[in-house]
C-alpha cells in the first residue's frame, strides 16, 4: 500500500508541474477539466492508500478514476503534424 500511495502521488497534481503553460492555454476547459479531475483522483487513491490501507478500497478508486481516462480518450486526440 506504500507503493500504492507513492505511485499515485506522482500521477496526481504534482505531475501537472511538468505540463506546459503553452499546452494549458490550447486545450480545452473540457479536456482541462477532466485532466484536473484525474489529477486529484490520483491524489485522493494516495492519501487513502496511506491512511487507510484498504486495498480494495484502492481498486475500487481506480476502477472508478479509469472512467476519465477512456472518457478523454474517446474526446480528444492531439494530432502531431509532421512536415515531409
Ligand atoms: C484529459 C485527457 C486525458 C486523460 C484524463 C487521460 N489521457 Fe491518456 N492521453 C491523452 C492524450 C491527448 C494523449 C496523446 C495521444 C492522443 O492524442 O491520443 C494520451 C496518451 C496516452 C497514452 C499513450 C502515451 C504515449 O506515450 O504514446 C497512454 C498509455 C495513456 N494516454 C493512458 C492514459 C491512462 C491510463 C489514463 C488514466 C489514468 C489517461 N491516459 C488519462 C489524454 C488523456
Amino acid at each position: 500500500m506504500d507503493l500504492v500511495a507513492t505511485l499515485a502521488k506522482s500521477a496526481g497534481m504534482a505531475a501537472e508541474a511538468n505540463t506546459p503553460g503553452s499546452l494549458l492555454a490550447k486545450i480545452p476547459l473540457s479536456m482541462k477539466t477532466l485532466g484536473f479531475d484525474t489529477r486529484k483522483k490520483f491524489d485522493q487513491i494516495a492519501v487513502d492508500a496511506a491512511e487507510l490501507k484498504i486495498p480494495v478500497h484502492s481498486r475500487r478508486q481506480l476502477d472508478q478514476l479509469m472512467k476519465n481516462c477512456i472518457a478523454c480518450h474517446s474526446s480528444f486526440k492531439i494530432i502531431e503534424e509532421v512536415s515531409q
